[in-house]
């Protein structure tokens, strides 16, 4: 039996993933992490201990003043810009070349796991690059309209929608509101149909999107965390990588490719 609490643990998810097809990644901030995106809720470095998300992430707060949340919204968009996917989203991607049909199911607003090449990715909570309009709710080509931004977040003046002239917001979730729904759905789907579940860098605080690894249990389906620290989905994993994303993904990678004992 694999020590449910060893950092080693990479053989263990080995072996489960040798018999598997239909692999589902659901990953959250822990992920981007080594790429040098912050996280929500680590302690000192996290975004909502720097920052009160009732003041940035909540229509309310768009409404009162858009040029703060606009301009916070645009430096995090920076910030994912300079970065670079890590080992752990190319680990997943190359996963994905040998398990065709991997889907990443993400409540991360970046691109990284795309950049890194994963064909199929799922984003519950929206894209920093997917931004819309606030009255009229068309989308919004970002081609043109940015400007620089520098190492902070400033006051910046959302663009103005080029059908209705409304202000444009950022293609996110925000607290109250609801997750899009296709991509709600095909995440339920999925977590019923998978035959693994790795769930990865994520506090499982959020709902409704930390309910999803549940559904997989319900259904009896393995469920792997990677997390260097423990989660609220801890309990319901059978597998415990305890170590961060950008080595524990390359670990297992290399120990799927190792010959194996017979
Ligand atoms: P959190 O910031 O809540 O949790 C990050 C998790 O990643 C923690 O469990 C960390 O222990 C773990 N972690 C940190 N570094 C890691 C690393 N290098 N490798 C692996 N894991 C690491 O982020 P989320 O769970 O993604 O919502 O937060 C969920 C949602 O809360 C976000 O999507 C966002 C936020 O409010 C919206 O914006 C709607």
């Amino acid at each position: 039996m694999p020590n449910p609490r060893d950092s080693r643990n990479t053989n263990a998810v080995a072996e489960l993933l040798a018999t598997a097809s239909n692999v589902v990644v659901f990953t959250g901030a822990g992920m981007s992490a080594e790429s040098g995106i912050p996280t929500f809720r680590d302690a000192q470095t996290g975004l909502w201990e720097q920052f009160d998300p009732e003041q940035l992430a909540t229509p309310a707060a768009y409404r009162a003043d858009k040029a703060l949340v606009w301009g916070w919204y645009r430096w995090r968009m920076t910030l994912v810009e300079r970065a670079q996917p890590n080992a752990g989203h190319l680990a997943i991607s190359a996963l994905e070349r040998m398990r065709p049909g991997l889907v990443v199911v993400t409540q991360n607003v970046d691109d990284l796991h795309e950049r890194a090449g994963s064909s199929d990715v799922v984003h519950l909570h929206g894209s920093l690059f997917a931004p819309r309009c606030f009255a009229c709710d068309r989308p919004f080509g970002l081609e043109g309209a940015m400007a620089t931004h520098g190492p902070q977040a400033l006051r910046v003046d959302p663009p103005a929608c080029r059908h209705c002239g409304g202000p444009v917001r950022p293609g996110v979730v925000w607290f109250g509101e609801s997750l899009p729904t296709q991509a709600w759905s095909r995440a339920e789907r999925l977590m019923q149909r998978c035959d693994i579940l790795l769930v990865v860098g994520t506090s499982g605080v959020v709902q409704p999107a930390a309910s999803l690894p549940r559904v997989a249990k319900r259904q009896a389906k393995p469920i792997v965390e990677i997390n260097p620290e423990d989660s609220e989905l801890t309990a319901i994993a059978d597998v415990v990588c305890k170590a961060k994303a950008a080595v524990a993904l390359p670990d297992i990678l290399a120990a799927m490719q190792k010959p194996r004992r017979e």
